[in-house]
């Protein structure tokens, strides 16, 4: 039987509506709106497109919107009092770093900085922290996961029990990926570069979730007929036949994928309009919390 295509679009749009109700609703009640600072260090081309479609959601739902943009050789320092400022400000509810910083920037330093109470990516040792310990809250999940889980359940996917194999381990996706599934009760093993024979680890899996960054890794060959993929990679391959000479793919090979398994999402389409509802999701959360 086909494989049945997990689109983000319409969970997405769904997810934006209620986001965009609530917004007005708190307008009318306290007249204040959640607000969410962007900070953009450097020239890299999908970082940029990220933001831009960050900012726009954002928009679109009533979010306000601070952008900083920084250039490629912003010293540490200077990124360092942008974050402090949007911290000690009262009306940003949110603070995100656009990752990858260039080279020379200390990640984790900076992430550090960026208080917890408005960390809407969840990346802060704190927020990660409790997202990987049973028992405790995180103020924040990352997006990338909350979208993947998003997406499990809407599509009906069952996780309680289930084998899930994560192939990548970043902060970002693979492994608080990793993390969220074991809290939603899957048996969860994280694939890296250093794992012998993947494709032996993936084609018992129930559930595949691919955050590796190289496009058609995942063959139908490393796939269990029958099992469930999402597809976080978000790969810029060259293409002549698509208008700016590039398009975006994911690391499954889709064409052999749908072919054995039971569902699969696409890219692009799939995961990254949840990410970004999820974003919006965080930053009102976080607004609510802020106004009691
Ligand atoms: N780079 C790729 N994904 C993300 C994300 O979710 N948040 C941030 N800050 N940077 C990213």
């Amino acid at each position: 039987s086909a494989a049945e295509i997990m689109s983000g679009k319409p969970i997405a749009r769904d997810i934006n509506l209620r986001v965009a109700a609530e917004i007005s609703r708190m307008k009318a009640a306290i007249g204040r709106l959640p607000g969410l600072a962007v900070v953009l260090v450097g020239y890299r081309e999908d970082s940029h497109a990220y933001v831009h479609m960050k900012l726009k959601a954002c928009n679109e739902v009533g979010i306000e919107t601070s952008f900083v943009q920084l250039p490629q050789d912003c010293t540490q320092d200077r990124l360092i009092d942008v974050v402090s400022s949007f911290n000690s400000n009262p009306s940003v509810h949110g603070i995100i770093v656009q990752l990858p910083l260039p080279q020379h920037l200390d990640e984790e330093t900076i992430i550090n900085f960026v208080s917890p109470e408005k960390d809407v990516d969840g990346f802060h040792p704190l927020n990660m922290g409790n997202l990987a310990l049973r028992g405790r809250e995180p103020l924040f999940i990352p997006c990338t996961p909350k979208a993947c889980i998003e997406l499990l359940l809407r599509y009906r996917v069952e996780i309680i029990g289930k084998n899930a194999v994560v192939i990548g381990r970043s902060k970002i996706a693979g492994l608080s990926t990793s993390f969220l599934l074991q809290r939603h009760h899957a048996t969860v093993s994280t694939l890296h570069s250093f794992t012998n024979n993947p494709e032996q680890i993936t084609r018992r899996a129930d559930i595949v979730v691919s955050d590796v960054g190289i496009p058609n890794i995942v063959g139908c060959d490393w796939l269990m007929p029958g099992a469930v993929v999402v597809d976080m990679g978000t790969n810029s391959v060259k293409d002549p036949n698509s208008p700016r000479g590039f398009r975006t793919t994911g690391d499954v090979c889709y064409e052999e994928a749908i072919k054995v398994v039971s569902a699969i999402t696409p890219v692009p389409g799939g995961v990254g309009p949840v990410v970004i509802s999820m974003l919006l999701c965080n930053t009102l959360d976080s607004a609510k919390r802020a106004y009691g």
